[in-house]
């Protein structure tokens, strides 16, 4: 009774959670992009080599996400060597050096974000522009500031998708400086008008990139975030191409994330300024003693709060278009060396690349689409058929029935595997699944067969609309269950024609 209230109030596209926890998961890259949200982590370069912790930290970022950022490759410390002096030799390697080039990152079928032309305080402008400050008038401080942008934004045009232009501007303490701004070199030389500067630049180098503002500490609302909506109002009152903010995200455990609260307040500020709104550096962290949790509950409760923000992200789509999390493993994570070890445990794989419950919660929110039940699956093209199987073998084959569909051989006892995907198995035959043969060949075929767990078995669904759903085998997850010209049931490309969406009532 509980579970058939739940499921009228969710409606037929959301399900409610539980955690189940599985071998093999499908990978979070799938079950994201079937929910058409890009998830990302930011990575260190040279851990991508494929002799670092046996191609683990690679095979994670690849199994995992569509999206990465460099987590200091791109940013002026490490690139701007002098002026005129470049180190370029990471982002190369993730790009390719030349625009006919590629590097790791178009080779596995990734995107990037650039993060960042302008760290808005003297820690983080490369110390050989401090030392000359007396030397550098504000006229050569502009042309600085477009040359590096010019090069650094020029030189990946079209590769680069975002740019954060400025990281990190607004102060945390009480100033005199416009929108309490951070003192900076830029500053002194250029006043405010050198973030307008910034994005012109970066703007003139590649109009096609979206161009972000980033910082921290203001997913909640309050201080920090009226002086971010103040200077994003003066940026777009003076016509400035701004088109996206991102907020860091780095919280404790503690905060709690709930619909319609400050953050989904926020959020919504931003977006009514026309503003795309990114999650860009995730980690929760947890408090820690002798390197272990103090309280050894805050790993579920981590969990929760990490589907807590990716729901956020899922409510404000499409104005959201990535969820990004600064690292993805615990084995490699600024939080310990930044909290002096008080803190830790951040992200969603362990220190072993295991998945955490905040891995799992994130795997079932975004793939988990309908609650285990017994279902018929009618084509959105023939609404008053439905699949059935033919004959009551462990291995039979399934045809589309005509009719009410009461029959037994005419239902499907639907299972969540907790691992992104699903089980089909007839109601009248249930120790077999509906299982795909030949997933790549230009036509697939499907038949049931005893269950024995096989990764032919195992299907991913994704809501299309009210109760209609598109359902692909986790082998080929780009393709789908379809019907095709003579009723046969396939496996064939996704087109999103109607013979290839399934109304599962
Ligand atoms: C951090 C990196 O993770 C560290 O390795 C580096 O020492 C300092 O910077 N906000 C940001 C990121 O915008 O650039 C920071 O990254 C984390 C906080």
């Amino acid at each position: 009774m509980k579970s058939a209230l739940i499921f009228i109030l969710l409606g037929f596209c959301f399900t409610q959670y539980v955690t189940v926890q599985a071998q093999n998961p499908i990978g979070l890259k799938v079950s994201a992009s079937l929910r058409g949200l890009l998830l990302g982590a930011a990575v260190v370069v040279k851990y991508l080599q494929p002799n670092i912790d046996q191609g683990q930290y690679n095979s994670n970022v690849v199994k995992n996400y569509q999206l990465i950022v460099p987590g200091y490759e791109l940013k002026p410390e490490h690139i701007w060597l002098d002026e005129n002096v470049y180190n370029f030799s990471d982002a190369d390697w993730l790009l390719g050096a030349t625009p006919n080039t590629t590097g790791w990152v178009q080779q596995n079928g990734m995107q990037l974000r650039g993060h960042t032309l302008v760290w808005a305080y003297d820690m983080r402008i490369p110390r050989w522009l401090l030392d000359r400050e007396a030397s550098i008038t504000p006229e050569k401080a502009k042309t600085l500031l477009r040359n590096y942008i010019y090069t650094v934004v020029g030189r990946y045009r079209g590769k680069i998708q975002w740019w954060d232009v400025i990281n990190e501007l607004i102060s945390n303490y009480n100033n005199t400086r416009p929108f309490y701004i951070a003192n900076s070199f830029w500053y002194r030389k250029l006043g405010i008008d050198y973030v307008k500067y910034a994005y012109i630049f970066a703007h003139e180098a590649d109009p096609d990139a979206k161009l972000y503002y980033n910082d921290f500490g203001i997913q909640q609302g309050g201080f920090k975030a009226d002086r971010v909506f103040d200077l994003i109002d003066w940026l777009k009152s003076e016509n400035v191409p701004i088109h996206g903010v991102g907020i860091q995200w780095h919280i404790k455990v503690s905060e709690t994330v709930t619909p319609g609260d400050a953050h989904y307040q926020t959020a919504q500020r931003f977006i009514d300024r026309n503003l795309d709104l990114m999650v860009t550096e995730l980690d929760i962290s947890i408090p820690m003693v002798d390197s272990h949790p103090v309280d050894p509950n805050d790993i579920q409760r981590q969990g929760l709060a990490y589907r807590s923000i990716l729901d956020y992200v899922l409510y404000f789509a499409p104005r959201t278009p990535a969820l990004l999390t600064w690292g993805f493993t615990d084995r490699y994570s600024w939080i310990p060396a930044a909290t002096n070890y008080t803190q830790g445990e951040a992200l969603p794989l362990d220190a072993n690349y295991q998945p955490k419950p905040a891995y799992w919660q994130m795997q079932d929110d975004l793939a988990r689409v309908l609650l285990n039940g017994i279902y018929r699956l009618s084509p959105k093209s023939q609404p008053s058929t439905c699949l059935g199987i033919a004959g009551n073998s462990t291995r039979s084959a399934v045809q589309l029935y005509t009719g009410a569909c009461n029959q037994t051989n005419q239902q499907w006892n639907l299972m969540w595997l907790g691992d992104g995907t699903y089980r089909f198995s007839p109601q009248s035959v249930d120790s077999s699944a509906l299982n795909a043969y030949n997933v790549t060949a230009s036509t697939g075929t499907v038949r049931i067969y005893e269950w024995i767990g096989s990764f032919d078995q195992e299907w991913v669904i994704s809501c299309q609309g009210n109760a209609t759903y598109r359902i692909g085998p986790r082998n080929a997850w780009q393709r789908v269950l379809a019907v095709d010209q003579t009723s046969n049931i396939v496996i064939m490309n996704s087109t999103r024609d109607e013979r290839q969406q399934w109304i599962i009532h």
